[in-house]
């Protein structure tokens, strides 16, 4: 493994007797032999057993799996797939429209948000790096977020023989059902047809859609013939897909390196698999939330992302979190806060409101652009020039400090995630970490981490309100 991301949660932890984090360990270690007997009895396709249905087990051995096939196969396996297509549809178009929702949406965004440039779609296609700009839809019924959408495309894209002109659209729906992403794709698709011809090739080569094997997305892929349409396999999650085509396909179009994404996964799936508690991020992070909850009531995992980049991924763990362990009256309340910018909102609650809390603070060591500092000045009115030729990231490195040490000083618990730079490959583990530690949790509180019930029965209430079969 090149690096492993560290996890230290050895602050929050001195709020409870290192005996009861032994006796957790103990218990999480047994959570773990569980996960991977989950994993030997999805691969079997024997039966499983009613109180482990759904068991979506899929997305833990996946990265390594894809890593193996670029190896043994001569095309390069799905990954190679991915590539190619996605090198296609870089190559001949300058927008490409994301539809899909909840786990067929946040995953992508995080990834874009975190491995982009933050004024991506603002940058000439060249200083881009010749990939398109990215927007989301079909995650909401927003009517005006979609008609501006819809404005922005037709009046920047009167001309279909200019690369610059052209726009594409990648819908991703597991289901193939959910009302959002399907209504979002047809307002799309013919707003699409009408520019480039409803019967042209160009309609629908540049429409890939990613869906479950079955479904009505998946009939429509094929009544309409797209040249190409990836899998979401059976057995992975929506909320864990993202290290599928689902996040990996839109990725790799936008130029993101997705074998480094999936190396991350699967180096730290292989840490959680083989390492004992003290240097195991996943079995680690899992026993500080646990004994913390049950011990000292921190009943909301507040995950602190320093700087803007991770905000994405945070949501997207608010998710994962809450469909995953959210079930039969439990389950820890995700929460993602942004700081410095949320230490001027949520601040004074988190420091001194209900002690229900743990502070987790995703910490990234350095930048990945130049290091901007504060300008020396003639005047200084302002009183900066003490600080003049510091660095950003050295005062964001004392604002973590500073709050960290009010937090402790009101007994707040804190613990840090900390990677060197946020690059697809500590992003990989990131991700993979967040998925394995929901899981292996789930085992310890006996909740299933996989299924949503409450997601689909609001589905099927809507649809039936609507009068949709
Ligand atoms: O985690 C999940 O399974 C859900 O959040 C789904 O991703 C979400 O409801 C979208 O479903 P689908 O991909 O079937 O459109």
């Amino acid at each position: 493994m090149a690096s492993q991301l560290i996890y230290d949660g050895s602050v929050a932890r001195s709020s409870v007797t290192q005996q009861r984090i032994t006796e957790v360990e103990e218990k999480l270690l047994q959570a773990r032999d569980v996960v991977f007997e989950d994993v030997e009895l999805f691969n079997s396709n024997g039966i499983v057993p009613e109180d482990k249905q759904p068991l979506d087990a899929g997305f833990i051995e996946f990265p390594s799996r894809l890593l193996k096939d670029i190896e043994a196969k001569t095309d390069g396996g799905l990954v190679g797939q991915i590539e190619r297509v996605a090198a296609e549809l870089r190559d001949n178009i300058d927008r490409l429209v994301v539809l899909g929702i909840g786990g067929s949406y946040m995953g992508m965004r995080a990834l874009f948000e975190a491995l982009c440039s933050p004024v991506h779609n603002e940058l000439s296609r060249s200083q881009r790096g010749g990939v398109p700009r990215l927007y989301f839809e079909g995650n909401n019924v927003d009517n005006d977020s979609v008609q501006a959408l819809l404005n922005l495309l037709e009046t920047s894209c009167r001309d279909k023989s200019d690369v610059e002109q052209r726009w594409g659209i990648s819908v991703i729906s597991k289901s193939g059902g959910t009302l959002e992403t399907a209504v979002a794709f047809r307002i799309f698709r013919k707003a699409l047809e009408g520019y480039y011809g409803p019967d042209s090739s160009d309609s629908r080569r540049f429409v890939v859609p990613i869906t479950g094997e079955i479904g009505k997305l998946r009939n429509l892929s094929n009544t309409t013939e797209y040249p190409e349409v990836f899998p979401i396999p059976d057995g992975i999650g929506g909320r864990f897909s993202v290290l599928t085509a689902v996040g990996l396909f839109p990725a790799a179009v936008l130029g993101i390196d997705i074998r480094q994404l999936l190396r991350g996964a699967a180096d730290i799936t292989e840490s959680f698999r083989t390492q004992p508690p003290g240097t195991n991020p996943v079995l680690d992070y899992t026993a500080t939330c646990h004994a913390l909850e049950v011990d000292q009531g921190a009943n909301i995992r507040v995950l602190t992302t320093w700087g803007k980049r991770l905000e994405a991924f945070g949501l997207w763990y608010d998710q994962l979190l809450s469909e995953s362990l959210g079930k039969q009256g439990q389950g820890a309340t995700p929460l993602t806060v942004v700081n410095t910018r949320d230490l001027h909102s949520r601040g004074q609650q988190h420091q001194q409101g209900k002690g229900d809390k743990l502070f987790t603070n995703i910490v990234v060591e350095s930048p990945a652009y130049d290091v901007q500092t504060v300008p020396e000045s003639n005047r200084d009115e302002d009183d900066l020039n003490q600080i003049a030729g510091k660095g950003l990231p050295e005062i964001l490195a004392a604002a973590t400090k500073g709050t960290n040490e009010a937090y402790h000083e009101d007994g707040r618990p804190t613990a840090d995630i900390v990677i060197p730079q946020l690059d697809a490959y500590y992003l990989g583990q990131l991700l993979q970490m967040m998925m394995l530690t929901t899981v292996v949790e789930g085992r310890l509180i006996n909740i299933n981490p996989y299924g949503q019930p409450g997601v689909e029965m609001y589905k099927t209430n809507m649809k039936r309100i609507l009068g949709i079969d």
